[in-house]
């Protein structure tokens, strides 16, 4: 019996090696079951490669290198830009919009509001006053030239009309002062209120700027949500800097951590952005950044101002980390359907954006790069997938937004699993719709994390 166990346990144990092994995939392709691609039926489809797609901005940048950082002991050289102290309502910069609206915007609101009323009670005074003289005069005037018939009436008139007329608008008056009190009342709590200066669970720092290289030339150095204003146009938003790796300046458009937020949305949620942009970890300062996609709009708008590199970091399950760069990364507007455009990769990745799945070949692999595609969601398809046919659609099995092809080597909207490894039986439909990047760890292993950053690109001194 117990020969019997010691040979199952070695049956099992090289059973368990020869499995381990087979994620060491050699790229000669013959064991590998890569579902990155939808193969072709033979004799009744074709593919076609990737359309004409603009290439990404390139050039010089808008920025210098980074002034060299000053010597020890020298001048801080030190930009601030003035700011006028807003009594910890507003942000400082008036442009950045206000900090805490419901309180701030209210005392506003009131005070607004007190001084119509006031202007209401003067002016309404006045005119109760004058008029009920003139009244009275045209009264007395009235009962000398009129009849006595004439004169009983407009009598009557007197003591009724007018004393009645009086009587609303005493009680008009009457209740404008009631509501004075009230706002007087109001103003007095948000006074007490606004001693304080407002918190907000994550207060945005003072420092803002256009994008994070911006925030980081102003002084913002510290990793953390700050709010950017791209341009002249835009509205604010909260974004996460990093301001440490790689000498910072980069701004998250896209981060998996945990799996805390679903990214199998709509066009609509890709467009607009959605999940949490930051924590605050109990230090005051919202410095851990959450899941979220940023939107592409605003992605699509901050990589057109000019030449934008892009940074995407990625970590296994036992820690291990690699990167992907792109010197040049472009997202076209929603009239083009967000088409990626990306060049000069660097990195320990695998370059699947611009070359595909270094485990297919020949059309398999073309399927599957990604530059020039324009973005699906599972509500919009313009894959490279059979177009029109609802059945053939990337973003449905494989679980996220993304530039599909036919479909994809990497999938980082794809379904969170935890643990890495997962299989085609717990897929959804069976395809590879995990956290996927093909050439770090194949189809079926779905990354721990995974995050873009963009940073305007600028040859460094
Ligand atoms: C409004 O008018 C009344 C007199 O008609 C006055 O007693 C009161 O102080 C006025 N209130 C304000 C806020 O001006
Ligand atoms: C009251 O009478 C004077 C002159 O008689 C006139 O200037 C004024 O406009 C009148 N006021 C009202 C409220 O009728
Ligand atoms: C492409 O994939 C299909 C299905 O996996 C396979 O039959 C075919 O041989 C592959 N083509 C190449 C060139 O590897």
């Amino acid at each position: 019996m117990k020969t019997l166990l010691l040979l199952y346990l070695c049956v099992y144990v090289s059973w368990a090696a020869d499995n381990l092994e087979y994620d060491d995939y050699d790229t000669a392709g013959a064991n590998v079951n890569a579902r990155g691609h939808r193969p072709l039926v033979k004799g009744r489809e074709y593919y076609s490669r990737n359309r004409n797609a603009p290439p990404p901005i390139s050039g010089g940048g808008r920025y210098r290198g980074r002034p060299t950082s000053a010597p020890v002991g020298g001048q801080k050289v030190e930009e601030k830009v003035q700011q006028p102290e807003a009594g910890g309502c507003s942000h400082a910069s008036e442009q950045m919009g206000v900090l805490c609206p419901t309180g701030c915007e209210l005392k506003t609101t009131l005070l607004k509001q007190e001084d119509d009323v006031k202007r209401v009670n003067k002016t309404s005074a006045v005119q109760l006053q004058s008029k009920t003289q003139n009244e009275t005069k045209n009264d007395k005037k009235a009962t000398k030239n009129y009849k006595k018939e004439q004169h009983a009436y407009i009598k009557e008139t007197v003591d009724t009309v007018f004393p009645s007329n009086i009587r609303v608008l005493q009680g008009v008056l009457d209740k404008i002062k009631l509501k004075i009190q009230k706002l007087e009342k109001a103003i007095q709590a948000q006074k007490e209120e606004c001693k304080e200066p407002c918190k907000t669970k994550c207060p945005i720092p003072v420092v803002s700027g256009k994008e994070c290289e911006d925030i980081f030339r102003r002084g913002g150095k510290d990793s953390q949500m700050y709010l950017i204003k791209p341009d002249a146009f835009s509205s604010p938003y909260k974004v996460y800097c990093d301001q440490s790796t790689l000498n910072g300046g980069w701004l998250l458009i896209q981060n998996r951590l945990d799996g805390s937020v679903d990214f199998g949305r709509r066009w609509d949620e890709y467009r607009r952005g959605f999940g949490n942009i930051a924590f605050d970890a109990g230090k005051g300062h919202c410095e851990t950044p959450g899941e979220y996609w940023l939107g592409n709009d605003r992605i699509s708008q901050v990589t057109k101002m000019g030449p934008t590199e892009v940074l995407i970091e990625m970590q296994d399950w036992t820690g291990a980390k690699v990167q992907a760069q792109y010197r040049q990364f472009t997202i076209q507007s929603e009239t083009s359907n967000y088409v990626l455009a990306v060049d000069g990769y660097s990195g320990n990745a695998g370059n699947g954006f611009l070359e595909g799945s270094l485990e297919l070949f020949g059309e398999n692999r073309t399927m599957t790069i990604h530059n020039g595609m324009m973005f699906s969601t599972y509500d919009r398809d313009n894959d490279n997938w059979n177009p029109g046919d609802p059945s053939k659609q990337c973003a449905r099995e494989d679980g996220g937004g993304w530039w599909y092809n036919r479909c994809h080597s990497a999938n980082p909207n794809g379904r969170y699993y935890i643990g890495g490894a997962y299989t085609k039986q717990m897929a959804k439909h069976g395809t590879d719709d995990g956290v996927v990047w093909m050439n770090w760890k194949g189809s079926w292993y779905s990354l721990k994390a995974i995050s873009m950053k963009i940073r305007p690109f600028f040859a460094s001194r």
